[in-house]
């Protein structure tokens, strides 16, 4: 059910999944009613009551919330996006007071306190670039520069021509190797294709799913990148599954929606187990290869969502569990405010994982991060 710019005055013992309010004000109690997954958008919550709620991945985005009182609520995989918190309560202690005490008690350690679960993964997706002297000269370039990097993961998605050079100026090293794609089939009359099984065979461990331009430049759709997730799955490499919209979908404020649709279709009938071996790449297509990026709050809002919506799906424990990239022009001069997001697990990075001086940046921002 969707709710726009209205004024609510009691929610009580409703059961209301998948609610979602927008520019509404709701100033008043709301008891005993499950609103798991529900999503609350600019709304006006100061001073609202919420007791014995199911809250289990609600979000709350741009919401004034201050005065807000939550009480006995199950909030697992709950998230709170740039929302005015001020004088807020949950279970009695007062939000802001919290967090300005564990800003000071714990400082670095705390910054990535909620990512301490994840280890950030920088991913390189090199795309149609490189001849294989070209590629061992920037990997040999790479991995002097990163050799020191412990708490990032460094993968490097080369073209395929690319991956037996690439393993062997990488062996030993803290770099991973993935391929830019596979196909679905373990073998067949599939002329220029290339299965799982031949690129786990190699040592190949990631490999990009769903991109962009594949969907874009060669038809692939949700199907065929669900198809290809469980053929990656199953040969044992880690897929590294991109979703985003379009600028028009942005335009007509379906994002969410197409987000949703991407993750429901992409990660169907995967189980929680083999769902925690992906990484997903939040890729705005408008941001990619224009220069364009998504601030680090539209990165972060999207990727809260996401996983929201993995909390939704798989509980919020799993939610917690999975890397989740932004990759869109990210650079060295971006990256480390990206990064640094709560729902930003690090990123994947096409232009500037050509240059080894720029993708080390951007690594070792996310050691920061
Ligand atoms: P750019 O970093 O060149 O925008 O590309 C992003 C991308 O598509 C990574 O997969």
């Amino acid at each position: 059910m969707n709710i726009v710019n209205e004024k609510l005055s009691l929610i009580s013992e409703c059961n209301s999944e998948d609610l979602r309010i927008e520019r509404s004000r709701l100033c008043c109690d709301v008891e005993e009613s499950t609103m798991e997954g529900s999503v609350f958008k600019r709304t006006q919550l100061c001073g609202a009551g919420f007791i014995e709620n199911d809250m289990h991945g609600i979000g709350l985005q741009q919401c004034d919330l201050h005065g807000a009182g939550i009480e006995r609520c199950d909030l697992t995989g709950a998230a709170l996006v740039s929302c005015k918190l001020d004088g807020m309560t949950i279970d009695g202690i007062n939000v802001q007071e919290m967090m300005t005490f564990y800003k000071n008690n714990f400082k670095k350690e705390n910054t990535t306190m909620n990512k301490a679960t994840r280890k950030a993964i920088i991913a390189g997706n090199w795309k149609m670039n490189k001849t294989r002297p070209e590629a061992k000269a920037l990997l040999d370039e790479l991995k002097g520069m990163v050799a020191d990097v412990k708490s990032v993961e460094i993968v490097a998605c080369v073209p395929f021509t690319n991956l037996e050079t690439a393993l062997a100026a990488t062996e030993g090293t803290n770099i991973k190797i993935g391929a830019e794609n596979c196909h679905f089939e373990k073998s067949g009359a599939f002329t220029g294709e290339i299965s799982a099984d031949m690129l786990a065979e190699m040592g190949v461990e990631y490999v990009v799913l769903g991109h962009s331009e594949r969907r874009q430049y060669f038809a692939e759709t949700d199907e065929t990148v669900n198809k290809r997730t469980k053929a990656a799955l199953a040969a044992g490499l880690k897929p590294i599954v991109c979703v985003g919209e379009l600028l028009w979908e942005r335009e007509c404020n379906i994002t969410e929606e197409v987000i949703a649709r991407q993750i429901k279709l992409d990660f169907f009938g995967i189980e929680a187990e083999d769902l925690k071996k992906c990484v997903i790449a939040y890729e705005p297509v408008w941001a990619i290869g224009t220069g364009k990026t998504a601030t680090a709050d539209q990165a972060e809002e999207v990727c809260a969502f996401i996983r929201a919506t993995l909390a939704k799906l798989y509980g919020a424990e799993v939610a917690e569990a999975i890397t989740i990239q932004y990759g869109g022009s990210m650079n060295a001069a971006n990256a480390a405010e990206l990064v640094s997001k709560t729902n930003v697990d690090g990123g994947l990075i096409g232009g500037a994982s050509l240059k080894a001086a720029d993708f080390t940046t951007i690594i070792k921002a996310a050691e920061v991060g």
